[in-house]
């Protein structure tokens, strides 16, 4: 099996990070799929926010993740009854980005179908929990899609069938590799997506960061001295376990 590198986005690899957006999300709507110049803004405003997965032998992106900082006070679903997934991404171009937010705002994460249960998730969301402990972020939060709810909608409803999840009685792809990476269900979201499969239901999930140091005290950041650059040149060659 050849080796899978874990790398921040490059912007020569863009057009390959939006190739991905159709074949992993085929049933979401096209606005609501990120493009090369999505992926090209993101890098600018947050280079080290965004991870992509390079298959070493033919040098192809298998997957991408990107995310940006947002400050909540705390995760909880009345706060987000109408929060909509392209409201928060700013139409895909991240603009909401605040570099002084206290969570990480996982916009998406996707992995090559043939590459699928290689652990290549489990990889990114070590690297995105290493950057939260390393900004001293107090976690994340995911508006998480629920692809195996479609082939269940005619028999429960969206909150029966997260809980069957939750079980360990249904495997939904996208879900259970979620709650086996430490987020946990603060709520349902309705009407986040548009994805009429799942009618648009989606999870609202958070990790928190055990090493969070509350504001206040001293922090690594401030233990260490300032925070380190986010220019992309710091960031281009760095490589994740
Ligand atoms: C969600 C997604 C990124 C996962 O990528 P992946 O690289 O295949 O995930 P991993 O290989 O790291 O992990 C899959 C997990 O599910 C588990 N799994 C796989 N098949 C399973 C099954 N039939 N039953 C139970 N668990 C199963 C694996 O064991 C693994 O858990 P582990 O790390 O604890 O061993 C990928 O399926 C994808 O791109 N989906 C489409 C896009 C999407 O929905 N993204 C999320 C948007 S919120």
């Amino acid at each position: 099996m050849s080796e899978i590198l874990i790398l921040n986005t490059q912007a020569e690899y863009v057009e390959q990070c939006a190739a991905l957006q159709p074949l992993c999300y085929p049933t979401l709507a096209k606005e609501e799929q990120l493009k090369a110049e999505h992926f090209a803004n993101h890098i600018r405003l947050f280079p080290e926010g965004q991870f992509m997965a390079i298959d070493r032998a033919t040098g192809r992106v298998v997957g991408t993740t990107a995310g940006f900082l947002t400050y909540y006070d705390r995760i909880e679903p009345e706060y987000f009854r109408h929060h909509k997934f392209i409201d928060a991404i700013a139409g895909g171009w991240l603009t909401n980005h605040n570099p002084r937010g206290n969570y990480y705002y996982g916009v998406d994460m996707c992995v090559h179908p043939d590459y699928r249960g290689r652990g290549i998730a489990r990889r990114f969301h070590d690297a995105r929990k290493a950057l939260c402990k390393r900004l001293n972020l107090k976690g994340q939060v995911i508006g998480g899609m629920i692809p195996g709810f479609a082939a269940y909608k005619h028999v429960m409803t969206a909150h029966e069938y997260v809980r069957y999840v939750q079980a360990g009685l249904i495997y939904d792809s996208t879900l259970t590799t979620q709650l086996r990476n430490g987020f946990v269900l603060r709520g349902m979201l309705e009407n986040y997506l548009d994805d009429p499969p799942t009618e648009g239901w989606s999870t609202l999930l958070e990790w928190r960061n055990p090493d969070y140091v509350e504001f206040g005290l001293p922090t690594p950041r401030t233990l260490h001295g300032p925070p380190r650059s986010t220019s992309a040149a710091d960031h281009s060659h760095a490589t994740y376990p």
